[in-house]
């Protein structure tokens, strides 16, 4: 069978990692995936910047555009990140036949909904495993593994970026902003890190959580969303001094009137295993009415743990491409004609 080929856009943190894995671990992949999987095109904006991986034998461009309309490209791998052009391209590219795998949790918090209209209309898959707690696989978890469950609540720790902040301020009582600094230089952060720490990355990851989860709509605006910019050193000194670890939680829950939506601080007793979820390490807790309360852990961020879930993504179009399409698994994260109509 011929080799499926991949579009690349983006060669930065996570698009960096991605290569890395699929060349490293080519043999393990092809043999999950039923099929070779090819590296064919990849977009950036600067080609003579030094990257984190190998791109020997790869075509670059600087137009991503080239990416999305390459006839030869079969998938499409966004991970330049925010909303245009990604927005466009990802548009373009499930109009031209191509499936699109991304990490862009912002793109699908806000246009998740016109997009997986489109690819069902166009009959294209979209993955976005990598979009939610970087390496930990949530999305597949609450979407195949809990289905048969009704989930009452969820809450985790789904920044890394405020996880290593807060963890580095308690342990080492280091600045908040040196650390910031720190989480920057290690590609944890977004690339306006105001996304981290005022919170609003948390609840674009919390309004997909909950979308999955409640079977509800992508609705970003209904995220009551507070960060972590104004916990100071001396806060985090007293919780500890009390028995308390500070979190920046996001909690989704079933509540009278419909599914509250939260992301804060929040003050966890020490005892508790997800007090005990430090530095960049992410963790989801969901409560299923049959399963009970269930634990995911993993790191949240970084090249090679995001791309995990961004390679595990592509693998499970492939080996959709390659099944009977009339058994094909619808892949999207719910169908939109069946989101029920549970208010926020
Ligand atoms: P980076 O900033 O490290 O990489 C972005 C890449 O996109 C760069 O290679 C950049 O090119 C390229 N790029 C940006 N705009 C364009 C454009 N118009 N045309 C062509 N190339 C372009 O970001 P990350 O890898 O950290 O993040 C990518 C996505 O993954 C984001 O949506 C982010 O939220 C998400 N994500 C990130 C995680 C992480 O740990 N970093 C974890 C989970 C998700 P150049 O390098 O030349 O500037
Ligand atoms: N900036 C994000 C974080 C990247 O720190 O969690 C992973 O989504």
């Amino acid at each position: 069978m011929k080799p499926v080929n991949i579009g690349l856009l983006g060669l930065g943190t996570v698009g960096g990692g991605t290569v890395k894995v699929l060349k490293r671990n080519a043999d393990e992949i092809t043999r999950r995936a039923g099929r070779e999987i090819h590296i064919g095109v990849v977009a950036a904006r600067d080609l003579n910047r030094s990257r984190i991986c190998d791109t020997a034998g790869i075509r670059l461009t600087t137009d991503p555009y080239e990416v999305v309309t390459d006839p030869g490209v079969d998938i499409v791998v966004e991970l330049i990140g925010g909303l245009e052009p990604a927005k466009d391209l990802v548009m373009r590219a499930l109009d031209a036949g191509k499936h699109v795998v991304t990490a862009n949790k912002m793109l699908i918090a806000l246009h998740g909904n016109e997009i997986f209209a489109k690819a069902s209309e166009k009959g294209r898959m979209v993955a976005f495993e990598a979009a939610v707690a970087g390496g930990i696989p949530i999305i597949k978890a609450l979407r195949e593994g809990l289905s048969g469950n009704k989930v009452e609540w969820l809450a985790g720790i789904i920044n890394g970026t405020c996880n290593f902040i807060l963890t580095e301020m308690r342990e080492k009582g280091r600045d908040f902003r040196d650390v910031l600094k720190e989480a920057q230089a290690l590609g944890y952060a977004e690339s306006d890190p105001t996304f981290d720490v005022e919170g609003i990355d948390a609840a674009h990851k919390l309004t997909i959580l909950a979308s999955i989860a409640f079977g509800i709509p992508l609705q970003f605006d209904r995220v009551w969303t507070e960060g972590i910019s104004s916990v100071t050193s001396l806060d985090v000194a007293y919780a500890e001094t009390l028995g308390y670890r500070i979190k920046l939680l996001g909690i989704a829950r079933r509540a009278e009137k419909g599914i509250e939506l939260r992301v804060h601080p929040t003050l966890i007793p020490e005892r508790r295993l997800i007090a005990n979820v430090n530095g960049v390490m992410n963790a989801v807790l969901v409560k299923g009415d049959a399963v009970g309360p269930t634990l995911f852990y993993g790191a949240g961020a970084g090249a090679e743990p995001t791309a995990s879930s961004v390679v595990a993504d592509i693998i499970d179009v492939v080996r959709t491409l390659t099944s009977d399409p009339e058994n094909r698994v619808p892949h999207l994260a719910f169908q939109p004609e069946a989101i029920s109509d549970i208010p926020i």
